[in-house]
């Protein structure tokens, strides 16, 4: 297909949009805003926000005297009137956000009924049945769909920096109303019970801090990821497994579908990189919290069971196995004997009342002290034996054609999450860094007689050929050098002995790998090897690659790594896996957008052949999410964008802290995005088996462009004086930094040290002003160079947009980010700055390159505006503008307030950075992205 052709189908919206329903929706929630504004604050304050409003509108059009009317007025409201206006775009937009949440959810739910009505005719796009059914049209044969399934496996895995914005108590308002939102069509208007729940809401909305009086801890944050697991997860998981099914019944049938292709992971409790609250404590902790919960989920989906199973043995007789099953619970339970006494004829029911006694039993049964007990026996947790034989015998008794009706709805449902989620929900990762493990090596040979080796100060070779004899010579004993250790060897060594003890008491499947941030050559994976043989544990040991030149140099430190005998055979006792994580957001900050996607993207294939010539099966994990400069954007076509990476038919992917309040909260949404990236593993699987050669002038093209990017970005950063000092002074990142949104903070090491800040800060610092420059910077300077070194280049280029998905990919998620650019608001910003002149040539740097970027990115889509390809997501971003500038106005105002140390009081002071804080959450909601 053409890119005209392209763009005018895409242009289309598919005909299931009502966007009257979504302006009624809106119309409804922001007249109610209104009202509760002129109940509690009085009239005066709704018109001046109004006037803001409308001025805000005007100034986008370019009318120069609305500009100056709206700073005039911002710059004259005093504190408390700042702080009310600024409320008022921020619940707005929280407001707007429920309701196209709301909008999509309907839209999905009608097309999920559309499809059940209409099978194979009305495939939803980036479904499941859309993915099957484009593979059975490629003629792929059963076989090949069987072999796919077989080896796909796909972990989501919850990262542990919430940068969620959101106040869990804003969070559960906001569920509130949607859940009335839900049950009203806004055809008419909203019965007047509806009406006054809603307008009460609003109004607790409004009285409600936003920002959080203290950090939320690392416990907090591990409650919130399972918050997920509890409400919607739980149910979606044997939803999706029901859909693969469906449509494989459908398509194909006779093929099987393996009971777990997807699960969970977390960081949420084990990422200690940077943040010392995450303890061994706090990991032993995390095992205990998820293991209850899932408990408690089990024992629920017990109770209904029980109910359903009244069947009667003299109706359908148990099998041997359940009659001794039955007796062996008789004798530990003794106090069931009511219920026995009760049902004298329901064996089913009993078995399953007495297993959910024994799982209640179990909650709490093992307690985080148990994990902590490194240096005693102990002893299997039998609790998911328990279960599984239970199940496991009820299917051997239902198994006949007429009975197996009641093998499916709950029973299925309970099988098929014990099968994903265990009794562990999640499998935890360990994250730590590689200078922590350096120093943790430096600490042991130092206990161990040799004072004089500062490990860290040796090269390469020297850590190699060291590690080489520690790992060949006698383990210290674990007991006397734990005992000797400093504390920071014990939060290293900690963390893998709970491992150890998690692994021997509840099963291997609850931890997941330790991963190693900043890994540069094999020494920081000996290291770790070593730290793991010392405390006499297995785990899948993970390199995370995230500059550029460990990107770059990843193929061969795998290579080495391979080849390393001792790992070799500890790789052997594991399967012959390996994980390597990809790290989106660093390189992004390292080496800018364009290069470090396009590094992303070759390593891959180079990756893999390292691995398929040791005879080892490699698993990429992604650690990317949320904003495009942080590797976000749509995953699915992320996903197909980089088949290579499916080889093996296994990838991790991370989701992000901030994003799983808007991706999971929601049933149908959960599903949906569960649904996308079934979708893009799918096919990506079936892509990566073919042959792709990429043409040499496009490689030759790209990588000109990554290379010029790459010099574009770097000089801004690095050689253009004062940048750095422009960007703390332009941006509100030391407001970021004392912002209380998690419990981890915004430098690794060393404060005010720019390697050290994490990317995540740095995004949404840039995020704020409306600048963006990680989404974008360098694209136009590579591509007007490009361009201009042939005649022909142009269409190159269009080319490779038009058959390239991943050029294709990269160039549209930076469309996004500049959807969110706004150079004229950015500009306001520059106000802050201590040396004007520097703010001058700085921004004229930039603007130069934003324009550069928009003209050569329109020439190479055949657009007239950024984003005119995706009309939905155009209109929301220009809907929003208007409601978000007045907000970059205010926290303008008030950070210039802030810096010049006016007001006198300290009360005031508080009083501004809260307006600052409820400006910064107000902008995050109206952009939908943070840092
Ligand atoms: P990190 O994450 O700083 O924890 O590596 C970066 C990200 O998620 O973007």
């Amino acid at each position: 297909m053409s890119v005209r052709k392209q763009l005018s189908s895409l242009q289309r919206i598919s005909p299931e949009h009502d966007f009257s329903l979504l302006s009624r929706t809106i119309h409804f929630l922001g007249d109610t805003l209104g009202k509760v504004i002129t109940q509690l604050e009085g009239e005066k304050i709704l018109s001046i926000e109004e006037t803001i409003r409308k001025l805000a509108k005007e100034s986008r059009k370019g009318k120069e005297e609305a500009t100056r009317k709206l700073s005039d007025i911002v710059r004259g409201l005093d504190i408390d009137m700042a702080y009310r206006m600024a409320m008022a775009f921020t619940c707005y937009f929280e407001l707007v956000n429920l309701a196209e949440e709301n909008y999509r959810v309907r839209i999905l739910m009608k097309r999920r009924i559309n499809q059940l009505n209409h099978p194979q005719k009305a495939i939803p796009k980036e479904s499941i049945e859309s993915a099957i059914s484009q593979l059975k049209k490629a003629k792929v044969k059963k076989e090949e769909i069987q072999e796919i399934l077989e080896k796909m496996e796909i972990v989501l895995v919850f990262t542990a920096h919430p940068t969620e914005i959101k106040r869990q108590t804003i969070l559960n308002k906001l569920c509130e109303i949607s859940s009335y939102l839900k049950k009203e069509s806004f055809n008419s208007k909203p019965s007047p019970a509806i009406h006054s729940t809603v307008e009460r809401l609003i109004a607790s909305l409004w009285l409600t801090e936003r920002s959080r009086s203290k950090n939320p801890q690392v416990l907090d944050e591990v409650r919130t990821g399972l918050w997920y697991f509890e409400h919607t997860l739980w149910d979606v998981i044997p939803e999706l497994h029901n859909e693969l099914q469906r449509v494989l019944d459908i398509y194909y049938p006779g093929v099987t579908l393996k009971p777990k292709w997807i699960s969970f992971g977390s960081w949420i409790g084990g990422d200690r990189d940077g943040n010392f609250q995450v303890t061994t404590k706090t990991t032993a902790t995390t095992f205990i919290l998820q293991r209850n919960l899932a408990l408690r989920k089990v024992s629920q989906s017990l109770e209904r069971l029980s109910e359903i199973f009244s069947i009667s043995s003299q109706r359908i007789p148990p099998t041997k196995k359940v009659i001794r099953l039955l007796n062996e619970k008789l004798k530990s339970f003794p106090s069931l004997k009511e219920e026995y006494e009760r049902y004298p004829n329901e064996p089913y029911r009993l078995v399953l009342l007495a297993l959910k006694k024994e799982v209640e039993n179990s909650i709490n049964k093992i307690s985080e002290n148990d994990l902590l007990d490194f240096f005693h026996d102990c002893k299997p947790d039998t609790t998911l034996k328990a279960i599984t034989e239970v199940l496991e015998a009820l299917k051997e008794n239902f198994d006949a054609p007429q009975t197996r009706i009641f093998l499916e709805g709950e029973f299925q449902k309970l099988a098929q999450c014990i099968e994903v989620f265990g009794i562990h929900i999640f499998s935890l990762d360990i994250r730590q860094h590689s200078a922590i493990h350096e120093e943790a090596i430096e600490e042991i040979l130092r206990l161990n007689g040799h004072p004089e080796i500062s490990y860290a100060l040796l090269d390469e070779k020297e850590k190699v050929g060291l590690l080489n004899k520690l790992l060949e010579g006698p383990l210290p004993s674990l007991h006397s050098l734990y005992n000797r250790a400093s504390d920071k060897l014990k939060e290293v060594l900690g963390p893998i002995l709970v491992f150890s003890r998690s692994i021997a008491i509840l099963g291997k499947e609850v931890c997941g790998c330790y991963l190693i941030s900043m890994t540069s050559g094999l020494s920081d994976i000996l290291e770790v090897l070593y730290l793991c043989k010392i405390c006499r544990c297995s785990i899948d040991i993970a390199p995370l690659f995230e500059t550029l030149s460990d990107l770059k140099s990843s193929p061969q430190t795998l290579q080495d790594l391979l080849s390393h005998p001792l790992y070799r055979k500890y790789l052997q006792e594991r399967s012959d896996k390996q994980i390597v994580m990809l790290g989106y957001s660093d390189s992004n900050k390292d080496c800018g957008y364009m290069t470090s996607n396009w590094w992303l993207f070759q390593i891959q294939e180079k990756l893999h052949e390292v691995c398929r010539v040791h005879g080892v099966s490699l698993v990429l994990f992604h650690g990317r999410g949320g904003t495009i400069a942080r590797g976000g954007g749509p995953a699915a076509k992320a996903i197909l964008a980089q088949p290579k990476g499916l080889l093996e038919g296994k990838i991790r992917i991370t989701e992000q802290g901030e994003v799983l309040s808007t991706r999971y909260h929601d049933f149908d949404i959960a599903f949906r995005i569960l649904e996308q990236t079934t979708y893009g593993v799918l096919l990506a699987i079936h892509k990566s088996r073919k042959k792709t050669i990429l043409p040499k002038s496009w490689e030759k093209t790209i990588e000109c462009i990554a290379e010029e990017s790459y010099r574009a970005y770097t000089h801004l950063l690095h050689q253009e004086p004062d940048f750095l000092r422009f960007w703390q002074e332009v941006t509100p990142i030391n407001e970021i930094g004392s912002l209380k949104i998690a419990s981890r903070p915004i430098f690794r090491f060393r404060l005010n040290n720019f390697e050290d800040l994490r990317a995540i800060p740095w995004v949404f610092s840039w995020m704020q002003t409306r600048f963006v420059i990680p989404g974008w910077y360098g694209i136009g300077s590579s591509l007007k160079k490009v361009i201009e070194t042939s005649p022909k280049a142009l269409s190159i280029l269009q080319k490779m947009y038009e058959k390239w998905t991943f050029f294709q990919t990269v160039i549209d998620n930076a469309q996004l980010s500049l959807a969110k650019t706004d150079i004229d608001i950015a500009r306001l910003y520059c106000d802050l700055a201590s040396d004007k002149n520097l703010a001058q040539r700085i921004f004229s740097i930039i603007e130069a390159e934003y324009k550069k970027t928009v003209e050569t990115i329109l020439k190479i889509t055949l657009q007239n505006n950024i984003l005119d390809h995706e009309p939905i997501l155009q209109r929301s971003i220009q809907l929003r503008n208007p409601y978000v500038d007045p907000l970059n106005y205010i926290q303008v105002e008030m950070i210039k307030r802030n810096r010049a140390g006016q007001p006198p009081t300290a009360l005031e002071i508080d009083k501004i950075k809260s307006v600052i804080e409820l400006t910064i959450n107000g902008i995050s909601a109206g952009l939908r992205n943070t840092g």
